[in-house]
């Protein structure tokens, strides 16, 4: 199986910023324990801090599944929604923290209602309880 992990706007400070919400270990270091859980899959990881990249990236996706953590990107933007309706890929939308028992802006998602699911919560195990969850 073929998994692509996306992480959005300001992902790649995971180990640097807010270490209270997000952790110490970078995204590098993050992504390198989803490679080793899912050994015997293919991962590709994507970053970007563009919202325009990141709808590129879903467009020309070829995969079994994308695990998403759009960042703030998840709030507001409608791009990202739309490239996420225009593919098959079935989406799983990805939050480290518990965005609901956050500030309310966080509350918000606009890319919900075209992922097949949501997890958030879980830390650094929310993108693989969104991995395994394309194996069910
Ligand atoms: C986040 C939650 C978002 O609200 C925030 O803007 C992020 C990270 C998370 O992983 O918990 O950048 O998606």
């Amino acid at each position: 199986m073929k998994l692509l992990f996306i992480n959005g706007v300001n992902l790649n400070m995971t180990g640097i910023r807010e270490k209270g919400v997000y952790g110490v270990q970078t995204l590098e270091e993050i992504n390198a324990e989803i490679a080793a859980h899912f050994k015997d899959d293919e991962c590709e990881f994507y970053q970007s801090n563009c919202e325009g990249d990141i709808c590129t990236k879903l467009q020309n996706a070829k995969c079994d599944g994308i695990i998403l953590n759009a960042g703030a990107f998840t709030h507001y933007s409608y791009a990202i929604r739309d490239a996420i309706a225009a593919i098959q890929i079935p989406v799983v939308e990805v939050h480290m923290s518990n965005v609901h028992s956050r500030e309310e802006f966080r509350h918000t998602s606009v890319i919900s209602a075209v992922c097949r699911g949501v997890i958030a919560g879980f830390g650094k195990n929310s993108y693989i309880l969104a991995g395994e969850s394309f194996k069910l």
